[in-house]
């Protein structure tokens, strides 16, 4: 759990996941034979094996805001990085890179329901612009701040999209004894931003199958669209999203594989977002991907929500993927 939090907590809008680079570094690098960053800044741990290249991929970069226009009072206005809602940023606490922390909030004269981002701003203290540009300048980023908090079995807190993953992806890597896979565990930048750190990952590894770890948005909620995903009830087989539909050869392997482990799996047929297997699927000559998710509530916001017997069934599920010989 500490690690969780830690991994969590770790400071990484896309383009500067360098803090949470160093946290899984140093963490992996004992459990692995080899270890680079590419120049997207993926970072990429190779344990060696006899068999085909396997690749598994979770994402470093969290969603984050970045400077656009001080104002001559020393109010901020800012652009998203990532998928930003409006009614996510409402009063919510930020903290930029240099440590610099500010409130978000928006136009008086506009109503609240209809604050969009350009009517929106960061007040950081400052009193006047030379104050406010003491301490920021136009393009810094900051990260929205959340609690780490644990609710029975259900922890929340930022960025567990997708931090948590990281962290499931790293402890399968720990936990794994035989691996007769050439097998990489990538961690990739800028996914939210349109996959794009794994499009580069996935043309340096150049897998022969690959797996991308993710969350996705459940359907568990009081009156909640319907979404065929519970907290509690295992990771997913993720069978499309938006930006892909699984291939046969990966999800045979994935079927297999939660059947051989023993966990409780749920299929998801999602209609929306993208996870990194869209990009990974396209490269090269194609790659058999899927993803698997571990189901997560309020996602994109400071307290995303996820529930810890799905963060151990998703290690287990990965371990075994990792053991298991693909063709
Ligand atoms: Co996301
Ligand atoms: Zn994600």
């Amino acid at each position: 759990m500490e690690l969780l939090k830690k991994i969590t907590e770790a400071f990484g809008p896309s383009g500067r996941e360098d803090g949470v680079r160093e946290v899984i570094r140093k963490e992996i690098e004992a459990y692995v034979d080899e270890i680079k960053v590419d120049n997207m800044g993926n970072l990429i741990c190779h344990k060696k094996g006899n068999g085909k290249k396997l690749m598994m991929a979770a994402h470093m970069d969290e969603i984050g805001i970045m400077v656009t226009h001080i104002d001559k009072n020393g109010f901020v206005r800012f652009a998203p990085v990532g998928g930003v809602y409006p009614y996510n940023c409402i009063h919510r606490a930020v903290r930029f890179e240099n440590g610099v922390e500010g409130v978000i909030s928006g136009e008086g004269k506009t109503a609240m329901r209809d604050w969009n981002l350009d009517k929106m701003y960061v007040d950081i203290g400052a009193e006047s612009y030379s104050e406010a540009a003491e301490k920021l300048k136009i393009g810094d980023m900051a990260a929205f701040k959340g609690e780490f908090m644990v609710m029975g079995k259900k922890v929340s807190g930022k960025t567990m999209d997708d931090r948590v993953a990281c962290y499931t992806l790293l402890e399968a890597v720990k936990r794994v004894e035989d691996c007769p896979n050439d097998f990489y565990a990538v961690f990739t930048t800028q996914e939210e931003l349109g996959l794009r750190g794994a499009r580069v990952a996935a043309q340096v590894v150049e897998p022969d199958m690959a797996i991308a770890v993710d969350v996705s948005l459940v359907g568990d909620t009081p009156e909640s669209n319907i979404v065929d995903l519970t907290l509690g009830k295992g990771p997913s087989i993720k069978l499309r999203d938006a930006s892909y539909i699984i291939s046969p050869k990966a999800r045979d392997f994935m079927l297999k594989c939660a059947n051989e482990c023993g966990i409780p799996y749920q299929l998801e047929a999602a209609t929306f977002g993208g996870t990194d297997t869209g990009a990974i699927m396209l490269t090269g000559r194609g790659v058999p991907s899927a993803t698997t998710s571990i189901p997560c509530r309020y996602i994109h916001s400071p307290q995303e929500t996820v529930h810890m017997d799905d963060v151990e069934n998703e290690i287990k599920f990965l371990v075994q993927m990792i053991g298991t010989e693909i063709d």
